[in-house]
């Protein structure tokens, strides 16, 4: 089986802190001058594209776009480099494919462009999305194991090497669709993620205007590095300490959910380029377009705030709506007005996660016959404070312990009187019989109890399809997910699911928690392998899912390099904690009959997820215990609670 990659990169906003990115290369020079800081969002338009191995470097697409032109080259630095020097569409690809070359180990690349929906000249940045996938394509396809700012970094020097001069920020887009506050000081940039509180609606358009970008930056830079006159040292400060200040209370705002300020910042912000910074660059940054339309006062009703885009001028423009009703308002009145098509930009709170979802309808086949008399939910455990428990109430309570309010179980419909017996209350003469600390352990059934609702598998069409019956259960929340047939043991005071739970709430994606296998047994489980995307290398960002690999594809493609362990296989354990997207595809797989081995398969729906929005894998600080086959039983009953 070739490696196929299916990659996704968004265009860029830049939503505060225009042209402070490259004013801080100037401290290099000027120690005086401050860092640039800029938030920076990925959009919901991007690039598109299928990736394969190949020995040559070639972009091809059928798209209008690319006009039946394809480009191809021999992986040879020089080559690569003469054409990134000609400019045009195939200069950026070009330049990061020859930066690549020369400092990693790699092959070429086919890498055909499937579909491209970002508005080209609106500012956001297109060719930085180019760069960022073609960097994306050789590190996943060559396992070079960077990470996003790693893929960023390749991203700049590669259009580096073109005539086009881009700036730091523009390849934010690696992050996707999620705010970044940018710090830029001199040659090196920080990005930290920004959690947003409320949905901030946004809209952005291109003005139908001119503006002459490289003019633009040549009257800014001979305000640095020394700024001499008035005017010069304006452009300094505003593009230094007035930014600074801006940018700090932007991301409060937005983290405080004040959407209004985050409107009236906008126009602050936009109000002091136009004072402190369009003097130095009078023609080109007087934008009448811009400012009749920031000026209309029935566009004022619909937003909190506007501004304009990228280096300014007449290229877009962007607006913060007060809610998805004005902004859909806003859209027909500028469509109308000024003939100006806006694209829609949502910035979503992370939604906490409150519910879980268990699925326990399988047959249990592995513990025929015991699984005739009792599911292996009911199968007993003795816990950690000595209690003879069912598997069931030791994964309830956990869930209790990690703030879980409202459980889903997946059963059969013929199941639901063994749940009922359970969370029902003993008799009188029963409870009386008890210590007082089990009376008390009593009440906690009760209590877990009220927390469960269920909901019923006809058919035992596979895992998916025993999850997706949650759908509405889930709504449009995250949910956790947890195997029936499992056991959590944490090494620290956080449950195992709590700790999936906070990284779930730091990167807001779709997790997985996995734990690593010998390559011998990487055919029995779902192997994913991706690279580490923060130093202590326990949260992956997945490239790639296979069911059940034969060992020289895994051996080849999906080993995970480690700093202190070598080279690693992971496979998916037990825990999960699903996005609605995961249900929407789930939904679709369930429609058009798309299974594997016969069954609906969940990792078929993450591998769609993974394609469009990424999720990453989490190895938390703990241990698994199965119960799913009579050795394992055997293996937790004798360790689990020691
Ligand atoms: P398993 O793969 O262990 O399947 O399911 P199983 O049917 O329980 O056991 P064997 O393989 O026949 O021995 C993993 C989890 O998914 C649930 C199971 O109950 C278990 O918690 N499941 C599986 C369902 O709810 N429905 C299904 O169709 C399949």
């Amino acid at each position: 089986m070739d490696k196929k990659l299916k990659l996704f990169v968004p265009g860029r906003l830049c939503l505060f802190g225009e042209h402070s990115d490259w004013a801080s290369l100037h401290r290099v020079m000027n120690a005086s001058i401050i860092p640039g800081h800029a938030i920076v969002t990925g959009v919901e338009q991007g690039i598109y594209a299928t990736v394969t191995m190949s020995d040559k470097f070639i972009v091809e697409s059928e798209i209008p776009s690319f006009k039946n032109e394809s480009f191809e080259c021999e992986m040879d630095s020089k080559k690569l480099r003469e054409t990134a020097q000609e400019g045009g569409f195939f200069s950026y690809v070009a330049g990061v494919a020859s930066y690549v070359n020369d400092h990693y180990r790699v092959k070429g690349l086919r890498i055909h462009v499937d579909e491209m929906n970002l508005p080209i000249k609106s500012g956001l940045s297109s060719s930085a999305a180019i760069c960022v996938l073609v960097a994306r394509a050789f590190n996943e396809m060559y396992n070079l194991q960077l990470n996003t700012m790693g893929e960023m970094n390749i991203a700049f020097y590669g259009e580096q090497r073109t005539p086009s001069r881009c700036g730091r920020l523009d390849q934010a887009c690696a992050f996707g669709v999620m705010p970044v506050n940018m710090t830029f000081d001199g040659n090196e940039v920080f990005v930290d993620k920004i959690k947003v509180k409320r949905p901030l609606y946004w809209v952005f358009s291109e003005l139908n205007g001119s503006k002459d970008t490289v003019k633009i930056l040549s009257d800014l830079n001979k305000c640095y590095p020394f700024a001499e006159t008035e005017i010069e040292k304006n452009v300094q400060r505003a593009l230094g300490t007035e930014n600074e200040k801006l940018i700090e209370r932007a991301v409060k705002a937005i983290e405080a959910g004040d959407c209004e300020s985050v409107g009236a910042l906008m126009t602050e912000a936009q109000k002091m380029f136009d004072t402190l910074v369009a003097p130095a660059s009078p023609k080109e940054l007087a934008s009448p377009e811009l400012h009749r339309v920031l000026a209309d006062e029935k566009i004022k009703e619909y937003t909190y705030g506007a501004k304009g885009v990228g280096s300014q001028g007449d290229g877009s423009v962007q607006f913060l709506a007060k809610d998805e009703n004005s902004r859909e308002q806003l859209i027909e009145y500028i469509k109308e007005k000024y003939n100006m098509e806006g694209f829609r930009l949502t910035l979503k709170p992370e939604k906490k996660v409150r519910k879980a979802i268990i699925p326990v309808a399988g047959f249990g086949t592995r513990l025929y016959p015991e699984t005739r008399a009792i599911k292996k939910e009911f199968f007993p455990v003795i816990d950690r404070d000595g209690y003879v428990k069912p598997v069931i109430m030791n994964l309830l309570e956990q869930l209790e312990e990690s703030g879980i309010e409202e459980v889903c179980l997946v059963i059969g419909e013929e199941e639901q009187a063994q749940y009922d017996a359970f969370f029902s209350p003993l008799s009188q003469e029963h409870i009386s019989k008890l210590s007082e600390e089990k009376r008390a352990y009593e009440e906690k059934i009760l209590e877990i109890g009220k927390k469960i609702t269920y909901a019923y598998q006809k058919e035992r069409k596979g895992f998916g399809h025993a999850v997706y019956q949650c759908r509405e259960f889930a709504g449009n929340e995250p949910v956790l997910l947890l195997l029936g047939d499992m056991i959590y043991e944490s090494f620290e005071e956080r449950t195992c699911s709590l700790q999936l739970i906070e990284a779930y709430e730091e990167c807001g994606k779709t997790m997985i928690s996995m734990q690593d296998v010998p390559l011998e047994s990487v055919s029995h489980y779902g192997i994913m392998c991706g690279k580490w995307e923060n130093s202590n290398e326990n949260l992956l960002k997945i490239t790639q899912m296979v069911e059940k690999p034969d060992i020289n594809y895994a051996k080849d493609c999906l080993k995970v390099r480690t700093k202190s362990d070598g080279d690693k296989y992971y496979c998916a354990y037990g825990q999960y904690i699903l996005t609605p997207e995961v249900f929407e595809a789930l939904e679709y797989n369930i429609k058009n009959n798309i299974t594997t081995k016969g069954e609906i398969q969940l990792t078929d729906a993450l591998d769609s997820v993974r394609e469009t929005s990424g999720i990453m894998g989490f190895v938390f600080n703990g241990k698994v215990y199965d119960v799913g086959t009579p050795d394992m039983y055997r293996e937790t009953i004798a360790n689990y609670g020691r």
